[in-house]
């Protein structure tokens, strides 16, 4: 980027980020997420640190916070409420330590680390030891009165704790001079007021239930909260509150030694804080967290460092509105924001055009992101996504990354609406979009794409699954002519392969050999291989017992079909056309003779009625076959937990599954208990 466009780009995303900030800190009306936000702020502080000739006292990076809303009393701040430095990279936390270490020697510095919490800080103020006065932060000078609604906060004490003289000691404090500030002086201390991801949740419930717009996160329904003017509500909402400082001296020496003295106060403190020695202590705390950050009960976004001992914290004063003495290192956010650098269509197995966006190459909670999904038509005009637009892309988990905005101030002059294609992108094809259906698919029976979609269906770990045979070396075989057909992969000879790029003599001997051994299959697997619109595993499975042979199946009518316990109508007919084809039936008579397939044994009815849902890895069962097992004895298979739930059977790094079967009642057995059962 030269020098003009640097310029543009700085004006422009001045303007973006000062809108949303408006949004979030004095409407409390974001419309993107903190992530995104910081994401836009990013772009720009590393754009003024290139070009520091562009940085102006009106930019975002130069000031925090914003004005309080006119509705509560004012309170003004004895100290002010600061803001933190963000780092996001331990490269980040080293400049800033090689920063402070010229102010004070680092060299024996210790550290104190603990969760930076999702919420917004509260000011709270006790008159002898009785609570006096909860002020937001405001603009960090002034806050709002917001007394009455904080004091539904049941985590917040409404009179201080009156700590034993022996515990004061223990923490090295002198414990006549802190009793004699609580009871007789004013204490002053913060900390984040917050919402626990499941009261969110019931929140949300009820609003869906009430037919309401549901909210879009914790911390801003939270904040939402405390902001509202009728405390009777604010109760319901259950708000939480974590303390993490101390603004009056008690003697306090340490970082450490505060949140210990919070403790005795009768505040609830972070239970994951500790004294960290060095950065490795500090960038494996933040590995550590990092890990466990899904699980917690409430949303963290990093942690929040601080230079242990009080008088060089002091010492190191503020720079803007931050100290110096501490740093917010920051998780990264599961949104960030990119360009789209082109929109393209992929075609399915069962000819479903799925647009998706190509991106300019982003990191997303370490996870470099090039592509994301669009889903449908429908969701491009909801989005209005064109090329050369900056987004807001999310990645959760391990689902595909998506496009959650367009950031529409942002959007290049002169930019076209996307057209969804009318043919085929591979094919040419014709392309229908059916009526109540939001995908668009190409219809052509001979359509290449789907043809290839469909082998590596059929060789996958589900169905046939062939070790070694991927879509790379499909492509190779097709192109090649030397796969017409799925029933052509077992006729396949080393020496066919020997021909192709990559292939030596033990190698092709070792895919040929993986090849024959895949011929013995199950009626189930084989059924699912097939790749039959709205056949999934469980419905191959169905059909496997109920029909026991593929002879059976293929005579059978659609009303049959209906008669399978679990077979839907949608399935039942998609069935019977794919079995009525005539190139399928041919197919099928060319497959039975290659392959060896195996009727399921019988089932037992040990497990009949009984509703089975794994999590976590198990000992000696894998996961596939754990389900074999469940449902040869009549058992069904579910992948979530509800109240139906018979057993929750639970291996190693159980998860979510594991605490809500807790929540429900739901009984959890260990893989020995599961082996038992089916004795
Ligand atoms: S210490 C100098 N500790 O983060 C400011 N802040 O970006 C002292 N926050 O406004 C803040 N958890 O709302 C501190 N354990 C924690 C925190 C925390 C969340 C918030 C706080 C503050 C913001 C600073």
């Amino acid at each position: 980027m030269d020098k003009k466009q640097a310029k543009l780009r700085v004006e422009k995303l001045k303007v973006e980020i000062n809108h949303h900030r408006y949004l979030y800190h004095v409407l409390d009306k974001p419309e993107i997420s903190d992530s995104a936000w910081d994401s836009l702020k990013h772009e720009l502080s590393e754009l003024e640190n290139k070009f520091p000739e562009f940085i102006t006292p009106d930019s975002p990076t130069q000031r925090v916070g914003g004005k309080p809303l006119p509705f509560f009393k004012k309170v003004a701040h004895r100290a002010p409420m600061l803001s933190l430095e963000d780092v996001f990279t331990t490269e980040e936390f080293e400049a800033w330590l090689t920063r402070i270490s010229k102010i004070v020697p680092t060299d024996k510095l210790d550290f104190f680390g603990e969760l930076k919490v999702d919420g917004f800080a509260m000011s709270l103020t006790y008159k002898k030891s009785v609570l006096n006065i909860g002020a937001t932060r405001g603009d960090g000078k002034t806050g709002e009165d917001v007394t009455e609604n904080i004091k539904t906060i049941q985590s917040i004490p409404l009179k201080l704790r009156e700590p034993k003289e022996s515990e004061i000691k223990n923490i090295g404090l002198n414990a006549d001079k802190v009793l004699k500030l609580i009871s007789s002086g004013e204490i002053e201390i913060r900390g984040e007021v917050f919402m626990t991801k499941s009261v969110f949740e019931s929140i949300n419930k009820e609003q869906k239930k009430l037919g309401l717009a549901e909210y879009a996160n914790p911390r801003n329904t939270a904040a939402g909260t405390v902001r509202q003017l009728d405390p009777s509500i604010v109760a319901k909402r259950k708000l939480d509150f974590l303390a993490y400082g101390l603004v009056t001296d008690l003697g306090q020496t340490e970082h450490n030694q505060e949140h210990l003295l919070l403790k005795l106060l009768g505040f609830k403190t972070d239970i994951e804080a500790r004294e960290l020695k060095n950065i490795k202590d500090v960038t494996n705390f933040w590995n550590e967290i990092h890990k466990k950050r899904e699980k917690m009960a409430w949303e963290i976004d990093g942690l929040v460092i601080s230079v242990n001992n009080n008088q060089i914290f002091s010492k190191l004063g503020v720079v803007g509105k931050a100290p110096r003495g501490a740093v917010a290192f920051k998780f990264p956010g599961i949104e960030a924001t990119t360009k789209v650098l082109d929109i393209i269509i992929q075609v399915g197995r069962t000819g479903v055009l799925t647009p998706v966006a190509v991106l300019d190459e982003v990191d997303i909670n370490g996870v470099n992101v090039t592509r994301a999904t669009l889903h449908n038509e429908d969701e491009i005009k909801r989005l209005d996504i064109r090329m050369g637009d900056t987004v807001i892309v999310q990645r959760a988990g391990d689902v595909i990354p998506d496009v959650v905005s367009v950031l529409k101030n942002l959007r290049p002059k002169n930019s076209k609406e996307f057209k969804f294609p009318k043919k085929c992108p591979v094919c040419d094809g014709e392309v229908i979009r059916q009526e109540g259906e939001a995908a668009h698919k190409c219809i052509n029976k001979k359509c290449s794409a789907k043809h290839r979609e469909g082998l590596y269906h059929f060789v996958s770990k589900k169905a046939f699954n062939i070790v070694g045979l991927g879509p790379e070396i499909i492509d190779k075989l097709v192109d090649e002519s030397l796969v017409k057909d799925s029933s052509d992969i077992f006729k396949l000879e080393p020496k066919h392969l020997l021909g192709l790029e990559g292939f030596a003599e033990v190698s092709a001997k070792k895919l040929v050999s993986s090849i024959q051994k895949s011929k013995k299959i199950s009626l189930a697997r084989f059924i699912y291989a097939l790749g039959i619109i709205h056949v999934g595993e469980e419905t191959a499975n169905l059909l496997a017992v109920y029909f026991n042979s593929i002879e059976n199946l293929t005579l059978t009518s659609e009303e049959d079909l209906k008669k399978v316990p679990g077979v839907g109508e949608k399935a039942a007919k998609s069935i019977k056309q794919w079995l009525e084809d005539k190139d399928n039936k041919e197919l099928l008579k060319k497959l039975v003779k290659e392959i060896d397939i195996q009727s399921p044994p019988k089932i037992s009815k040990k497990l009949a009625g009984k509703t089975f849902v794994l999590t976590g890895t198990l000992e000696t069962l894998s996961r596939d076959s754990a389900k074999e097992k469940i449902r040869l004895m009549g058992g069904d298979i579910s992948s979530s937990v509800s109240k139906e739930t018979t057993y929750v059977v639970a291996g190693e790094n159980a998860g979510s599954k594991f605490d809500k079967a807790g929540k429900l009642g739901v009984k959890i057995i260990s893989e020995k208990e599961f082996l038992n059962l089916m004795d």
